[in-house]
């Protein structure tokens, strides 16, 4: 028999949410062997237009999808939930004071914490797509004490795909040969792209692209500035690919990792290259066993030790900052 999971997926009539949840519901996320039940949860606004979205799912016929729940509240998301997908979030708009946004971010994670420790399954796993989503993942964990702390993520897989997509393009080689493209830090403009680290066709980056102050310049800018850039072009917010890249990032937690590689991923420091306990940074990890690991032991050169420098007091700050408005 197939095994059976609870998906729930917050701001789910969003943009992400409309390229997502069609994703899920097909079996790419958590593979073919397992049967999704997705807990879709929306403002009370937003639930007209999510019934469209689940009318659009119903008509995929997806074997793999049994069940489909819609809703404003969260407990009723978050019941018996093995997996969280916090989609929706208040980002940063212009004019926007950072403490405004953090309080309005601060209330709607409290709430999504304590409910996901009152109704969710006793395996969940809450990955935090909506920004700025390493505090708001923060926030989220502070709330719900009583789940541990390493059951809460926040997604840079897209900054790793965008990472790997432009090493690929400038070296001319295909994107699948370019690994352990590790980001480091903050999902911002100050996370640490650290293509010395990465590798292609298994050797060091800077071996085959050996431009180097390409890499140090533009392509680390490139990849901080893309989620702008692509405003500009569509308009819009990336919406595919940060979809695209939630999947990726939900699939690495839950599948075993290739030998010799690794895969970014925002989660609770317990003190890893001097990252303050409990601060959700992005770190190169492995899956092992069912077990997700920081893997230590990466050297950084000067360069990417000012870049660490910077992005880890970034994250200092916004912890500081929702700590003295209590929000954690
Ligand atoms: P969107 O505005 O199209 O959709 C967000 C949805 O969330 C809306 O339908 C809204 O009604 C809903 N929502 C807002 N507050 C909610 C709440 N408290 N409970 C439930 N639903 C709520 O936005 P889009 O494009 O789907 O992006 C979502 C978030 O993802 C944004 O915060 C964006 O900044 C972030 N993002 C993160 C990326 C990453 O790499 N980590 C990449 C791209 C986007």
């Amino acid at each position: 028999a197939k095994r059976r999971v609870k998906v729930a997926v917050t701001g789910a009539a969003g943009q992400i949410g409309y390229a997502i949840l069609f994703r899920i519901a097909s079996g790419q996320m958590l593979g073919p062997e397992t049967e999704v039940e997705l807990q879709l949860l929306e403002l009370e606004q937003a639930l007209p237009a999510l019934k469209g979205v689940a009318m659009e799912l119903e008509d995929c016929a997806f074997p793999l999808l049994k069940n489909i729940v819609l809703t404003s509240d969260l407990n009723t998301a978050f019941k018996d939930a093995n997996y969280v997908v916090c989609v929706g979030s208040v980002p940063r708009k212009e004019g926007m004071e950072r403490s405004d946004l953090l309080k309005i971010n601060g209330g709607i994670f409290t709430a999504q914490g304590k409910a996901v420790e009152k109704s969710a399954a006793s395996d969940v796993k809450v990955f935090v797509v909506g920004n700025p989503c390493n505090t708001n993942a923060l926030i989220a964990m502070n709330a719900a004490k009583g789940i541990p702390s390493d059951r809460f993520f926040a997604m840079t897989t897209l900054d790793e795909n965008r990472a790997k997509a432009q090493l690929a393009l400038k070296a001319g080689v295909d994107v699948s040969s370019v690994k352990n493209m590790t980001i480091w830090g903050n999902h911002s403009a100050t996370q640490y792209p650290d293509f010395y680290n990465a590798l292609i066709n298994g050797k060091p980056v800077t071996d085959i692209i050996t431009d180097t102050e390409w890499l140090k310049g533009d392509f680390i800018k490139t990849v901080q500035q893309r989620g702008a850039a692509i405003i500009k072009a569509r308009g819009l917010s990336s919406a595919a690919s940060a979809a695209n890249a939630a999947i990726d990032g939900i699939y690495n937690l839950v599948h075993e990792t290739p030998a010799g590689q690794t895969y970014s991923m925002c989660l609770a420091s317990n003190g890893e290259y001097g990252v303050d306990k409990g601060l959700i940074f992005s770190f190169p990890c492995r899956t092992e066993g069912g077990k997700i690991k920081i893997i230590e032991g990466i050297k950084h050169n000067e360069f990417g030790q000012e870049k660490f420098k910077l992005t880890l007091d970034e994250l200092r700050g916004e912890r500081d900052a929702v700590k003295s408005l209590g929000l954690i």
